[in-house]
């Protein structure tokens, strides 16, 4: 069961008109909460974020978050499964085509869920192969938008390579994954890139530092250079989908020594254990 502007039904009825500025421009922003436990992790981080998205695009909130949360909880009680993804997406409406900002339009809001699997203990046992290439997006990849081309084309290459992610690099620097973000470790250190307008702000990447300082796992937010990226110990991504996985080659080389290392065996078992304690601790939703 899905929801799409005011109404909730079977995804095969789900009708949008042609006319929608999502199908022809790309003009909107989405997010994707993971669901343990039918419960939403880190609800008000993700609705935070979306409004960051709608500012980015000048587009009104719709929905206060009493009312996103509302709709976010029938979905899930609509669906399978006790762990779901779901996927929230708002189009600035339908509209006559002119890239010009429609007068009047009210914005299409569509919410589904899916199943969330957990990565597969195999490939968290071997860790996954990811290639690298230029980051050739906007720079506004700060915003969550639908217009995922770059993105799209970017990760292909990862899975024509028969990888798993592609990590971006750009002027020397590396941003972030086509679908994750991304982190290196050095010399035993934590380094993350520091968020701005060339990577998405991971709700999974914010956990991820909050543990880290917790245990006192030495960790710095900082530029990272793609030298550092090739000559890493370990290599991380991370997303709401995947949660923790270790990158275990890198454009055909091993990183490191190949096997996922110490510092991916600590950060995904205390991700673990936060994920139970949070969600014991959070408002039941079912
Ligand atoms: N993508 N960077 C990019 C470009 C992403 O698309 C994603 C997630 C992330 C990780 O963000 P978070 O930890 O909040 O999921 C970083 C989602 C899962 C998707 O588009 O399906």
């Amino acid at each position: 069961m899905i929801y799409l502007n005011g109404d909730f039904l079977p995804i095969e009825e789900a009708r949008v008109p042609v006319l929608d500025r999502g199908f022809i421009f790309g003009d909107g922003v989405y997010e994707v909460i993971p669901v343990y436990s039918r419960k939403p992790f880190r609800l008000a981080e993700h609705l935070l974020r979306l409004q960051h998205s709608l500012d980015g695009i000048r587009l009104q909130n719709p929905h206060s978050n009493g009312e996103w949360s509302g709709m976010l909880e029938q979905v899930i009680a609509g669906n399978e499964g006790d762990d779901q993804y779901l996927y929230l997406h708002i189009t600035r409406g339908v509209a006559r085509r002119d890239h010009a900002f429609p007068k009047g339009a009210t914005p299409t809001v569509f919410i589904m869920s899916n199943p969330l699997l957990a990565p597969p203990s195999g490939l968290l046992a071997t860790g996954v192969a990811a290639i690298t290439a230029s980051d050739n997006r906007w720079l506004r990849c700060d915003i969550k938008a639908i217009s995922l081309l770059p993105n799209v084309l970017l990760r292909q290459m990862a899975i024509d390579a028969g990888a798993m992610e592609t990590v971006l690099l750009r002027e020397g620097f590396m941003t972030e994954g086509a679908a994750s973000n991304i982190f290196v470790v050095k010399d035993g250190v934590l380094l993350a890139p520091p968020k701005n307008h060339l990577m998405l702000p991971g709700i999974t990447y914010d956990v991820v530092l909050e543990l880290a300082a917790a245990e006192k796992i030495p960790c710095e937010v900082r530029e990272i250079s793609e030298y550092e990226v090739r000559t890493a110990q370990e290599l991380l991504l991370t997303s709401s989908t995947k949660e923790i996985m270790p990158i275990t080659r890198l454009d055909d080389k091993p990183v490191g020594d190949g096997k996922p290392g110490t510092m991916f065996a600590l950060l995904h078992r205390l991700y673990q254990s936060y994920k139970q304690t949070t969600m014991r601790g959070a408002p039941s939703i079912s």
